[in-house]
């Protein structure tokens, strides 16, 4: 591929941006500044350097974040700043979208993506990929609670009781609550129906993989292949 069409789909701008960049010799491909823009590159892995900064080839982006409090999942937000904004323009530029929204105030793992199809296996309840959630709550947990959950609760619009994979209690007002779904405000809204409030929400995981420990909330990172593998990875039926 032309290399102005390689900085093109790793969203470093227009064709005509692109081009001008190279030429002004702001570009080297493994090291070597090539100040063509119609060479021929192998995209295979390709290491690009742009006014200094490295940038490995990605045919698709994967990329996962500590949400923060107060961000919007949104490219248009209407009271809070926007998670794009905490990503490196290339990435908002190529397109990638969040996988399944978070709201403002949820914190934790999120997911970003210019796959259209790894986006429809994350988020598909046919898939039934697993998120992970630490919700506090503004009374104690009760068995009773518990038992609901697990056992399914009705949420308005929804043609039958919705169920946890999933639902323990860590403290007295805290609970882990995994989902195979994700529908809109679905933890605050399923334990309300347990007769309780959500305070605050956290996703610690979705499949099998964690938000890693050591990232801090508004960091991004890429994710590998090992990592992929283990977000997609079916939740353990668990008989009791
Ligand atoms: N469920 C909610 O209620 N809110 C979220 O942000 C995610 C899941």
């Amino acid at each position: 591929m032309k290399l102005y069409r390689v900085l093109q789909s790793q969203g470093f701008g227009s064709r005509k941006g692109c081009i001008a960049r190279v030429r002004a010799g702001a570009v080297a491909v493994n090291g070597v500044v090539c100040d063509n823009p119609e060479a021929e590159v192998d995209r295979a892995g390709l290491e690009l350097t742009l006014d200094g900064a490295n940038w490995r080839y990605r045919e698709k982006a994967y990329v996962l974040m500590h949400k923060p409090a107060g961000h919007e999942c949104s490219h248009h937000p209407s009271h809070h700043p926007s998670v794009f904004a905490l990503l490196p323009p290339p990435l908002v530029q190529r397109g990638v979208q969040c996988v399944g929204r978070l709201d403002q105030d949820t914190t934790g793992l999120l997911l970003f993506s210019d796959d259209g199809q790894f986006i429809h296996r994350m988020i598909s309840p046919k898939k039934g990929v697993a998120k992970v959630y630490r919700a506090v709550c503004a009374e104690a947990v009760t068995d009773a609670m518990l038992g609901a959950l697990r056992g399914g609760v009705q949420l308005n619009d929804e043609p039958a009781p919705i169920v946890a994979l999933a639902c323990e209690k860590l403290d007295a007002c805290t609970l882990r609550l995994t989902l195979a779904e994700g529908k809109y405000h679905q933890v605050k809204r399923m334990i309300a129906a347990a007769g309780n409030r959500v305070e605050s929400l956290h996703r610690e995981a979705i499949g099998t993989y964690a938000l890693p420990a050591d990232l801090p909330p508004g960091d991004w990172r890429w994710l590998d292949t090992d990592d992929l593998e283990r977000l997609e990875q079916p939740w353990p039926s668990v008989k009791s």
